[in-house]
């Protein structure tokens, strides 16, 4: 196999967000091996500075609860709200991504930290494209409120957003090539 053909899932992933997203999304045992891809992101001293906490079946509509009163207390409109709700109910699997940041760590700085988490949800969204499913990380003002903040969080972790995951429903829109021009240059 050349190399364009071994790298063609990554070079082909795109998001899909949660209204062209159907059932079923990963099972568990893949959800465990969309787990073990993250963890291969390049972590610093190992310090693993994320978890995902999955929201699936039932636990969808205490999701959509939080997502509903949320939009309420931002004062949205009834349609709003009913939209926000539908957000958490309509996607198969929701994987909250959850950062634990260790800011007086002596040897990795948060930058470090920060770049391992950006690893862990594109091998995440990398694996589940290259599983048949698609996905998209989104964060939006929610991850900024206290009330979902807690509901994910332990003290000093951060709520970095949701990667939503299910079964494509149409296919990825045709995306121009991005030029390499202005991220890569010879020393
Ligand atoms: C941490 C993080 C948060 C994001 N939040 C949002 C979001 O709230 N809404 C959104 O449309 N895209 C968001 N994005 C970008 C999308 O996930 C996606 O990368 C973008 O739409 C480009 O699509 P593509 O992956 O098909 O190239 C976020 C990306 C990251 C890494």
């Amino acid at each position: 196999m050349n190399s364009i053909d071994s790298l063609s899932p990554l070079l082909q992933r795109y998001s899909l967000g949660g209204k062209d997203l159907a059932e079923p999304g990963p099972s568990k045992e893949e959800l465990q091996l969309i787990a073990q891809a993250a963890l291969r992101a390049p972590d610093h001293n190992e310090l693993i500075p994320f978890r995902f906490v999955i929201v699936e079946g039932s636990a969808r509509e205490r999701l959509a609860d939080l997502f509903e009163a949320y939009a309420k207390r931002e004062g949205k409109s009834e349609e709003s709200c009913r939209i926000e709700r539908s957000r958490a109910l309509q996607v198969p699997v929701t994987i909250a991504v959850v950062a634990r940041i260790d800011l007086a760590h002596p040897l990795v700085p948060a930058h470090e930290q920060w770049a391992c988490i950006g690893g862990a949800i594109t091998n995440a969204l990398n694996a589940l494209h290259a599983m048949g499913y698609a996905g998209k990380m989104l964060s939006g003002g929610k991850v900024r409120d206290q009330i979902l903040n807690q509901a994910f969080c332990h003290t000093g972790e951060t709520l970095v957003g949701w990667i939503v995951a299910g079964t494509p429903i149409k296919p990825p829109r045709a995306k121009t090539q991005k030029s390499t021009d202005k991220i890569l240059s010879w020393f």
